[in-house]
């Protein structure tokens, strides 16, 4: 290296100049020892001979000595210096003639001398020696030479005494001599000291068992007769060293979570304890939590166990805590209190560790705990008569009560607290109802479970108002319920059952049988909880039946009427109507009379039964008609001896008559339409009984009594006219010997005709004889008339004679 820097510097000169080629000249110390000095030089062209001189740097004037080497050496030896001074060589290149062609000079030192042997060695450690020496003057660095039988060589340079030789091999012997060094080199070495290391640290683990004992273990240490363990706990200034030839110690009645320092070292046979290990940390296991506390936490979503817990005493570093429950939940935390997660309705015995890197504490003391019940499930509900309502559910396990809501649609809420599995309370009709159960127990309440929405049945209506509208028609009113959405009504008899549903609260029942006794119920129904089934019935009879089968008797004005009567019991009013009015009778039976009927009307019956649930229809009517009358007068006039007219007035209900005048000595009958009839063969001077039939346009037949008829006297028979000559007449006839007088009359054809006023004033000529004598101016026709004179009336009798 050096010899490449001057290259490197002499190509630089070559370059720059040609003068300084020739002072490429140069000495250096090869080596030295403390009293000779080797120093080689360059050759220098030219030179026949090298001088070198020395003196001390300190008076480099002052030159000790010089020696001469030939032309070809280039080496050298300088003896008998002193040693560690640093003297100043000078080579001076010579030619022939002894004159100094160049010259170059070094300063160089001589090594120390052989120092005194190493005073002691200590083993520091199992690798480290330390060796004390004696300090030279003027060195200030030394080797120690370290080797040993096993072929172990090794120099180490140190500055100072003492001084440590490491890495060594742990309990082996070492052979250790010093030099000193300075910048020429070395001296020899001093006179070997032997020394042997101590034994190694035994290589250890500790561990913690349990929260009060450390366990220390190592391998054994070759050599080594016994072993000491040093424990220090921390933060005190107390160590405990124990000793054992075991290969492990275990360490007890140690505080529980504190760390200790612990150390080993191990003891050769010949009393020299050995290296000390290195501290190793050991903490013992923490001690087992306590007080814990057990709470239930909620939020919105979940349910936890808050657990917490205390530690008795303080510890070294930082823990763990671990919370176990049998129910594999578990949660680890470092701070002292951590959450389960848990559910409802379940049993955890829970235990806290607490670990640290030793391991884990014992648990601590279990604590059961029972979390929330379960929401109670299956809620149904059972609707019960008198308006009390069971809510039941199923229980569950580890609730101590429940408490069940209620709330109505209308926004009232009842609650109730048991420890069964029901509960009841005051239901109305047609509301609907929300119903919650929560269970309880000592931490806390379940969560809310299903909510059982339930409405109750409609409420039967009130003012149910039933009338019958006809006789087969029954009109049910009521006013509207609550809940209900249609309402179904239903009419039943021992037989039949009508229905009618609606929405209105109206529903008329038709087609009904008459004469029954039926149940109505209006039942109310929705969607939802169907129809109420428990309302009340109401009775409601129909109206009697109609009677039939109507029958009629007439018994001179008294019409019997007789009917079939087919209802269970009612009252019947015959009406009987015509043109003088009505005539009624009543009965609860099948037949009544009505009496005092006038003769010759006709009347229109009909009978209708009433009872308490109103009137039948009115039968068909019948038609009677009564008797017919007698006509009032009657008037016999006799027309002709033999021939009667006989007139009578109008009889009601009359069509024809027979009319019969009935004498011993024979008797006339007319029969007619009219109201008057002659009758022939009537004789004269007869009492006649005077009877009349009249009929009925139908036949019915009244029979009428007069009063008797006496035909008029008989006519004088055999009348003969004559004429006198004195124009008078003679009238004779044959007496009839009755009681009469008979008066005989001439009127003229004028008179007879026009009246009587010339009957009686043209020809008054009457005679009680059998001669009237009369005289006629002029031809005339004369009638003579011949009167029977009766004592009450007169009966003229005409002849007409012509003449
Ligand atoms: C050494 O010699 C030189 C010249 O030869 C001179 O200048 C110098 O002063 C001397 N030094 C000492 C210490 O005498
Ligand atoms: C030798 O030592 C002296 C005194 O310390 C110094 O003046 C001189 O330059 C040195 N010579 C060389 C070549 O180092
Ligand atoms: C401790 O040492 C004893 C005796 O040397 C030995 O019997 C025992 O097994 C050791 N225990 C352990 C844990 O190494
Ligand atoms: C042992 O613990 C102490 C205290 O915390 C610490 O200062 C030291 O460095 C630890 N030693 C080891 C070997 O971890
Ligand atoms: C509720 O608790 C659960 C676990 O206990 C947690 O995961 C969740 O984040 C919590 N929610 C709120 C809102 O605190
Ligand atoms: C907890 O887990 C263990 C092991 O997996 C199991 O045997 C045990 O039945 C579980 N316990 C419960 C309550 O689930
Ligand atoms: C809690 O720690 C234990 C060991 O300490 C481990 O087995 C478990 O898995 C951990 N659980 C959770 C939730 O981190
Ligand atoms: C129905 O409820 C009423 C009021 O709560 C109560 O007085 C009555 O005893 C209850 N009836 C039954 C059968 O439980
Ligand atoms: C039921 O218990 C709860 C809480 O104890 C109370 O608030 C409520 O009033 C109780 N209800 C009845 C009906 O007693
Ligand atoms: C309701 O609870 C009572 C006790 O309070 C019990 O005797 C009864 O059997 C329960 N009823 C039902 C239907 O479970
Ligand atoms: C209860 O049921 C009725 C009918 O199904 C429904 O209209 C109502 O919304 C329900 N109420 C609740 C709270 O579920
Ligand atoms: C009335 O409703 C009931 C059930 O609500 C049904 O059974 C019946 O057939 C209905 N009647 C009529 C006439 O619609």
């Amino acid at each position: 290296m050096g010899v490449m820097k001057w290259l490197v510097i002499f190509v630089i000169l070559c370059i720059s100049s040609q003068v300084a080629a020739q002072s490429g000249f140069e000495l250096s110390k090869f080596s030295a020892t403390s009293k000779t000095v080797f120093l080689t030089w360059t050759r220098y062209p030219g030179a026949e001979s090298y001088r070198i001189s020395t003196a001390r740097t300190s008076s480099p004037n002052d030159t000790i000595g010089f020696v001469l080497f030939g032309a070809n050496t280039l080496m050298g030896s300088i003896s008998y210096l002193s040693q560690g001074v640093e003297y100043i060589f000078t080579v001076e290149a010579l030619d022939g003639s002894q004159r100094t062609l160049a010259s170059a000079s070094t300063n160089t030192t001589t090594a120390p001398d052989s120092m005194d042997p190493i005073q002691t060695i200590k083993p520091k450690n199992s690798k480290t020696l330390i060796a004390e020496f004696n300090l030279k003057n003027g060195v200030s660095q030394y080797i120690i030479r370290v080797v040993n039988e096993q072929g172990f060589f090794r120099e180490d340079k140190v500055s100072s005494s003492p001084a440590e030789i490491t890495n060594l091999s742990p309990y082996t012997e070492y052979s250790l001599s010093i030099m000193a060094v300075n910048s020429a080199g070395r001296s020899q070495p001093s006179t070997t000291v032997t020394a042997k290391t101590v034994l190694p640290p035994p290589q250890f683990f500790t561990s913690s068992p349990t929260n009060d004992s450390i366990v220390v273990s190592w391998a054994p240490v070759d050599y080594a007769v016994q072993y000491t363990v040093s424990v220090h706990k921390f933060d005190f200034n107390t160590e405990i060293k124990y000793n054992t030839s075991d290969t492990n110690l275990t360490i007890s009645a140690l505080e529980a979570g504190l760390l200790y320092m612990i150390k080993t070292s191990a003891w050769d046979p010949i009393g020299r304890n050995g290296e000390d290990s290195l501290y190793k940390n050991q903490t013992t296991r923490p001690p087992a939590p306590s007080s814990v506390n057990v709470s239930v936490v909620l939020n919105n979503t979940a349910a936890g166990l808050s657990v917490s817990w205390e530690l008795e005493k303080q510890v070294y570093g930082s823990l763990k805590y671990h919370v176990m429950s049998e129910q594999n939940v578990t949660c680890n935390t470092t701070s002292t209190s951590c959450i389960l997660p848990v559910g409802c309705g379940e049993l955890h015995t829970i235990q806290v560790i607490a670990s640290n890197e030793a391991g884990p504490s014992y648990p601590s003391t279990p604590v059961i705990f029972i979390t929330f019940p379960c929401p109670p499930q299956s809620l149904a509900h059972a609707p019960s008569l008198d308006g009390n309502c069971t809510l039941t559910w199923n229980t569950v396990p580890y609730a101590d009560k429940y408490e069940a809501f209620i709330k109505r649609g209308d926004g009232s809420e009842e609650n109730c607290n048991t420890t069964s599995n029901n509960c009841t309370y005051r239901c109305l009709c047609g509301h609907t109802y929300l119903m919650s159960v929560l269970a309880f127990n000592k931490a806390g309440s379940s969560p809310h479970g299903k909510v059982l929405n339930y409405t109750t049945v409609p409420c039967c209506p009130e003012n149910v108002v039933v009338s019958a509208v006809s006789t087969d028609t029954l009109e049910i009113m009521w006013t509207a319920s609550l809940g209900a959405e249609l309402y179904e009504t239903r009419a039943a008899d021992a037989s039949e059952v009508i229905l009618c549903n609606d929405t209105a609260p109206v529903c008329a029942l038709s087609d009904l049988s008459c004469d029954r006794a039926y149940s109505v119920v209006v039942s109310p129904c929705n969607e939802i909880s169907g129809c109420n089934r428990a309302c009340k019935a109401h009775a409601k009879d129909t109206a009697p039946c109609e009677p039939t089968n109507l029958q009629l008797t007439l018994q001179n004005s008294t019409v019997g009427v007789s009917w079939t009567a087919n209802n269970r019991k009612a009252n019947y009013t015959v009406t009987a109507n015509g043109d003088d009015g009505r005539h009624i009778c009543t009965t609860s039976g099948n037949s009544c009379n009505i009496t005092d009927l006038p003769c010759g009307s006709v009347y229109e019956f009909s009978v209708k039964a009433t009872s308490a649930a109103g009137q039948s229809l009115p039968s068909y009517t019948k038609s009677q008609e009564t008797e017919p009358c007698c006509p009032m007068n009657i008037t016999v006039n006799q027309v002709t001896q033999a021939m009667t007219n006989v007139t009578w007035s109008h009889a009601k209900g009359a069509r024809s008559f027979i009319t019969s005048l009935t004498s011993p000595r024979g008797h006339a009958r007319c029969h007619t339409q009219d109201s008057h009839c002659l009758m022939g063969c009537i004789t004269c001077g007869t009492n006649y009984s005077v009877t009349m039939e009249t009929y009925s346009p139908t036949g019915h037949l009244s029979t009428c009594k007069y009063q008797g008829f006496s035909s008029s006297p008989c006519c004088p028979s055999g009348v003969k006219l004559y004429r006198t000559a004195d124009n008078s007449f003679q009238v004779y006839w044959r007496s009839t010997g009755s009681q009469y007088s008979i008066i005989a009359e001439l009127v003229t054809l004028f008179s007879y005709l026009f009246g009587e006023q010339h009957w009686n004033s043209d020809l008054q000529r009457k005679a009680e004889s059998g001669l009237i004598d009369a005289s006629f101016s002029q031809r005339q026709h004369i009638f003579i008339l011949i009167f029977l004179l009766h004592q009450l009336f007169s009966t003229r009798t005409n002849f007409i004679v012509k003449h």
